[in-house]
Formats: structure tokens, sequence, C-alpha cells
């Protein structure tokens, strides 16, 4: 290992991966590996906490792997694996369970909304969730985690459990920061009042995997008509476009379109045509790659057993010393 600070983020196996997902947390993955020790999950103990199709699941974990590789994750230089590959990631759930006050979990606003879109299933692991991400982070000792908006109350948690953990066993941990991008919260589509999620829908995500007509036809009829709102700032629909354009298009044309606005001269029609065009070209080689990686399944496989041996050999000396320090050896 060198002397760079060790990074870790996660995402779940839900669904195909969307630009939320890219513009609020996968944007830094790619960018920021070459700056840090970076190591990447598939979550895939954290998405069972909802339903899910057994029968499927093996093939949605790796269509996500597929998808973070064609995105630019580099396995010569990041750790990318599946998180129930390494045992230690519940190994240390537990332990931190044994610190963690069962109030602070019961104000997570992800596990309340969560509960109430799930109200047949409101499992415990539902309910421990953020104490197995709080695992995933300082199983590493990472010291930054680069996630959109939604994860910063779980990060906070991550940075509580730590302290309590170097005041009750002795100074182990370091501060956790949270990497927060431009992107940090993409809204929907069809629904700008809301997050861009997977669970809301088909038409409220635009879906790395979208085919142009579908790009097209997405972005054409995503809500803008709401007008300024009374305080004069862009409405939620057209701020979340220009916000992409930013983020994703030429810094020059994005320019244009906002003194556009500012002077009451834009069409939103043509910003979407432009926002199209930046979409599709941005898609292109990441879904080529997809194909490519899809005939390749062999190579992806390979790819995880050598990051999944990488990250148990760091997890595997962590715990040890966790668990001496709480006198467990
Ligand atoms: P998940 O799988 O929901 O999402 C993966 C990442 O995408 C970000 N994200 C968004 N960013 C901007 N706008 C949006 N509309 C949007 N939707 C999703 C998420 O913030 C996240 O960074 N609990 C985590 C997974 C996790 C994790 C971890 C993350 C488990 N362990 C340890 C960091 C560190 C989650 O549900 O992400």
């Amino acid at each position: 290992m060198n002397d760079k600070k060790i990074l870790f983020s996660g995402v779940q196996p839900t669904g195909d991966l969307h630009l939320g997902n890219y513009l609020g947390a996968f944007q830094n993955w790619v960018n920021l590996q070459d700056k840090y020790n970076c190591i990447y999950s598939v979550v895939d103990l954290h998405a069972i906490t909802i339903n899910y199709d057994p029968e499927k699941y093996q093939e949605r974990v790796l269509k996500t792997v597929i998808d973070l590789l064609a995105m630019g994750i580099d396995p010569q230089k990041s750790i990318l694996f599946v998180q129930s590959q390494v045992p230690e990631h519940t190994e240390l759930c537990w332990l931190l369970n044994t610190i963690t006050p069962v109030s602070e979990l019961q104000r997570m606003t992800q596990f309340k909304d969560k509960s109430k879109q799930n109200i047949a299933n409101v499992n415990m692991g539902l309910f421990d969730y953020p104490v197995l991400q709080v695992a995933d982070i300082l199983l590493y000792k990472s010291e930054f985690v680069p996630v959109g908006a939604d994860q910063v109350q779980h990060l906070e948690l991550t940075n509580d459990i730590l302290k309590k953990f170097n005041n009750k066993f002795g100074e182990y941990f370091s501060k956790v920061e949270t990497i927060i991008s431009k992107g940090e919260r993409i809204m929907s589509l069809a629904d700008p009042s809301k997050k861009m999620s997977k669970s809301l829908g088909e038409n409220h995500c635009l879906s790395l995997r979208d085919d142009p007509d579908t790009i097209r036809k997405k972005i054409m009829s995503a809500i803008t008509d709401q007008g300024p709102t009374e305080n004069g700032e862009m409405s939620a629909g057209v701020d979340n476009l220009f916000k992409m354009m930013e983020l994703l298009g030429d810094e020059e044309i994005v320019k244009k379109f906002h003194q556009d606005y500012h002077q009451q001269t834009l069409k939103y029609s043509e910003l979407k045509i432009a926002l199209v065009e930046v979409l599709i070209n941005f898609l292109k080689p990441i879904q080529e790659k997809i194909l490519e990686l899809e005939n390749n399944s062999d190579e992806v496989v390979k790819i995880l057993e050598q990051g999944t041996e990488k990250a148990r050999a760091i997890a595997r000396v962590n715990i040890r010393e966790i668990k001496e320090k709480m006198g467990l050896v």
C-alpha cells in the first residue's frame, strides 16, 4: 500500500443505475481514483432489506458491477467487490450494534421513508441498515466517502459511532469526511419535487442504459413548465436540466443558456434538445463498454475475485485489531 488515504463508497444493486447515481456519486468515484486508495462495493446485503427476487439477484449484482466498470472504475487502480463476499462487514456491523443507541437509528430519515414504502416488510435489517453502512466504511479505516445528499445523515452517524468507539475502546478510527458533488441531488424528470430514484418508476429516471430514443422521449417530456418560483428562482425542473447540462455539457453552451434564461429568451425546448445531444454522446461509449463486458462476463467475475481478495486482506487485519480493542481477542 502507498501513503494515499482510503476512500470507500457503495451502491445497492436495486436496478439499472441512473443519472442521479452518476452525477451524485460515480462521477466522483471515477475522478478520485488517482488521489485516494479507492474501495468500491456493490452492497448486496443492504439491498435485501427490501423486497427482491432471489432468482434474478445474481444477474442484478453482475449488471451493477458491469455498469461501474463501463463508467470508468478501473480495477488496476481501485478495489471493486461485492459486499457479501467479505463476511467481516456483517461481523463489524454486529460489534458496532453494541455501541449504537436505538434512538439514533429511529431518527434516520431513510429508514422512515423506506418503512412507509414497504409497510408489509419493515424488518430488523432495514432498521440496522445504517450500522451496516457504518461498518462498510470503518472496516477499511476509510477517511473519505463520496455520496449524494441523501446519504449525509448516514455519514453523520458514522462519525458519531466512531467517536463512541474511540472514547470507549481507545483511539482507532479517524474522522470520516463526506465528499459531495455539485450533482448531490438530481431530481426526478417527471416530478422534480422528488429526487431521481429507481423506486419512483421508469419515467422518473434516466437510466445509464437508456437508448437514444428513450433519452429523447424522457428529456423532451421532463417537467419544466412551473415558471419561476415565488422568490424568482428557477423552478426545480429547469434547475435540474441546467444542473445536468453544467455537469456534462460544454461550458460555453451552458453560459449561453444561462444568459438566455436571465434575458427571458430561453426556449426550454432548445435547452432540452441540447441536453439530449449531450446525454446521448456521454452515454454512447459507456453503453458500448457495457455490451463488451456483457460478452465477456468471465473477465468481470475474475475482476471481482481479485477485488474480494484485496478487500478481505485489509478487512481481516482491521477486524482483528478492532476485536482486540474490544477485548475479544
Ligand atoms: P444508493 O445505491 O441508493 O445510491 C448510490 C449513490 O448514488 C447517490 N444517489 C444520488 N445522488 C444524487 N441524486 C440522486 N437522485 C441520487 N440517487 C442516488 C447516493 O447518494 C449514493 O451515493 N446507502 C447507500 C449505499 C451504501 C454506502 C455504503 C454508501 C452502503 N454502504 C457505504 C457509502 C458508503 C445507498 O443506498 O446508495
